[in-house]
């Protein structure tokens, strides 16, 4: 498996099997048939409700834990110091592991110092073997790396070819955090599964759009977490490291990018007064 050194030496697998919207009774399975086609690096969150499934899943399925490289998040709503240091020993509970490979703020809002804080102690005491942020953009990450100890190791953000991230990946080299995509397949919006330029890009390579889509990340450096329920489709997306995209390709792509979320803003008030209901649920 390919793989990210990040700041601090740890080696991350550049692909890996995101769980969002994955229902807490078929994480389990669902987790399984990823580890069974061949990923090694599964990411959840707290707000996903389904760290057991995945900890089950790696318990049972007969690879050893440090073959397998586990992503969580903490919620808004455990935000702060104390509330956040719980719930990282909840999330290690549920995950059924003594450490966690990375743990990620997973929104810019709340009480994020306090909460980052209690991600820096968990680092230090080796619960966790690198920390870093979510949705963060440049704004928020540069004010956070001038005010804190351990500068974030990655930061997961909506990353596909319509929002390549061009300005924040900027910023996240020059401070040395991983660029690690959410949503790589744009959660098809936007028509990506029908996108021709993918599509007949694909075919000169005998691969399919998302494959082309995902190998173009793969080869701008960034970290992918493709979800998907179905078995044979986990195979699809994984199948992506017998090919290259040529230059000519790799531009045509480029030319995808809108510079803009197909989800919603961050910086968008209404997105802002919705986060900060949710940290009170
Ligand atoms: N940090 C954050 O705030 C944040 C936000 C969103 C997501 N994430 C993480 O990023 C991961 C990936 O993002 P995502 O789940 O939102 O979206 P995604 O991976 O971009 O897209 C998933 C969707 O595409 C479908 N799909 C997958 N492979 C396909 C294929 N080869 N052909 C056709 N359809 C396909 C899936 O349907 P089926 O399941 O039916 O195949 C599902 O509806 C998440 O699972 C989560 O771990 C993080």
């Amino acid at each position: 498996m390919q793989t990210i050194k990040l700041n601090n030496g740890v080696e991350m697998p550049q692909m890996g099997y995101g769980v969002y919207q994955v229902s807490p009774q078929e994480c389990e399975r669902c987790v399984t048939d990823a580890l069974s086609v061949g990923y090694r690096m599964i990411d959840t969150a707290q707000a996903y409700q389904n760290e057991e499934g995945v900890g089950n899943a790696v318990a049972k399925c007969g690879i050893s834990r440090e073959d397998i490289f586990i992503v969580s998040k903490i919620w808004i709503s455990n935000f702060g110091y104390e509330r956040a240091k719980k719930s990282i020993d909840e999330s290690l509970r549920r995950l059924r592991s003594n450490y966690i490979d990375l743990m990620l703020l997973h929104q810019p809002f709340g009480d994020r110092y306090g909460a980052y804080r209690a991600l820096e102690e968990a680092y230090k005491e080796g619960k966790v073997r690198a920390i870093g942020v979510s949705n963060f953009y440049p704004d928020h990450f540069i004010d956070l790396c001038a005010n804190v100890d351990v500068v974030p190791a990655v930061n997961q953000i909506e990353t596909h070819v319509f929002q390549q991230q061009i300005e924040s990946r900027k910023y996240m080299d020059e401070l040395g955090i991983a660029h690690m995509s959410w949503g790589p397949l744009a959660e098809g919006r936007n028509g990506f599964f029908t996108n021709e330029t993918l599509i007949n890009i694909g075919k000169k390579y005998g691969k399919t759009g998302p494959q082309v889509a995902l190998r173009y990340l793969l080869d701008r450096g960034v970290i992918i977490i493709p979800k998907s329920s179905r078995k044979e489709r986990m195979a699809e997306n994984f199948n992506i490291f017998d090919f290259k995209l040529s230059q000519d390709d790799m531009d045509a792509i480029l030319k995808l990018d809108t510079g803009k979320s197909v989800f919603f803003d961050h910086h968008d008030p209404e997105i802002v007064k919705w986060f900060v209901g949710m940290m009170k649920k």
